[in-house]
């Protein structure tokens, strides 16, 4: 199945798209969002794609266009040598799709999908850190149930983190239909409504992809290097990353409180001040898209521009 992108129209509109500007897409997959930005920008204008997929790398290499550059890497390491190698000090606008694409999801052995067996990886980036299932296997029990906890909010995060551990001791679980069959018989089946796996499978990749601290960097960075009246547009697909932008989005559009008859004066005020952002909206997908993309039914794009 190929890559549908969520949002396409709604995220480009949201980048106000100027045709000399420079663009980031932080998470280029499998180019959706790329392909029309580069539609959008004129002669002059550029994109910097990056991704720390290898994969999405390679099939970003094949867009032979003079304004397009793409590059291997975390959002939040690579968008700082963009800025300073390559964009005097300018950037437009930058999208964020996060999360992983159909192409990752369905090619077995990546181990992202609770419906194909295949090798339990789920890194990203292959090229560094530790594959899922070796993780699963040098952590502790408390580890384990921490990061399904916080990264899953899994009700069963005790039962399952158990289960994991003995059923390592027996035999290595290094197969994602493996760990499947220990979610499946952690769980009661009353309370089975969605998959059983789609909460642990979302806090592993979390964790193993470092997502929550990227997400958390890349929103810090963005206000610092985007130019005045450029956008940052995320596209988030759970609760957990959504709360983190909408968290941030809020604190940096207010200026901080101050409590009635506090001792300060508007000038000085003004120094403490935090407000650097505007919020724009928030979008979510209409049914028709969730219809013709399943995978958006969770999307929420949220759009800021910058002060
Ligand atoms: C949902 S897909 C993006 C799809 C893309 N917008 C399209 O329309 O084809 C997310 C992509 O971002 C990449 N990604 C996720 N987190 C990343 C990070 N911190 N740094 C770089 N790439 C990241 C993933 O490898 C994946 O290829």
């Amino acid at each position: 199945m190929k890559h549908i992108p969520v949002l396409l129209k709604e995220s480009i509109t949201a980048l106000k798209i100027k045709r000399t500007g420079i663009y980031v897409d932080g998470t280029f997959g499998a180019g959706g969002h790329s392909l029309e930005i580069l539609k959008n920008i004129g002669k002059s204008g550029k994109l910097y794609a990056i991704d720390q997929d290898l994969s999405a790398v390679k099939l970003g290499k094949k867009i032979y266009d003079p304004r397009f550059f793409i590059k291997h890497g975390s959002f939040s390491e690579r968008i700082k040598d963009i800025y300073i190698k390559h964009c005097n000090n300018k950037i437009n606008g930058i999208l964020l799709d996060l999360g992983v694409s159909s192409i990752q999801l369905n090619t077995a052995n990546r181990g992202f999908s609770f419906m194909k067996d295949g090798l339990l990886d789920m890194r990203m980036n292959t090229s560094t850190g530790i594959p899922a299932w070796l993780w699963l296997k040098k952590s502790n029990q408390k580890k384990i149930e921490f990061v399904l906890k916080n990264f899953g909010e899994e009700k069963y995060a005790k039962k399952i983190s158990f289960s994991i551990i003995e059923r390592n001791k027996q035999k290595t679980i290094t197969r994602t239909l493996d760990l499947v069959d220990i979610i499946n018989k952690s769980i009661p089946r009353k309370y089975q409504h969605k998959h059983p796996a789609t909460r642990t499978f979302q806090a592993i990749r979390i964790y193993i992809n470092n997502e929550i601290q990227e997400l958390k960097k890349i929103l810090k960075i963005s206000i610092k290097i985007l130019a005045n009246k450029s956008r940052l547009v995320i596209i988030c697909f759970h609760s957990i990353e959504n709360r983190i932008v909408k968290n941030f989005f809020k604190k940096y559009s207010q200026y901080p409180f101050f409590p009635k008859g506090f001792p300060i004066t508007h000038k000085k005020m003004q120094k403490y001040k935090n407000k650097k952002i505007k919020i724009i909206k928030k979008i979510k997908p209409n049914q028709i898209e969730v219809k013709k993309n399943p995978r958006s039914r969770s999307a929420i794009l949220r759009i800021a521009e910058i002060l």
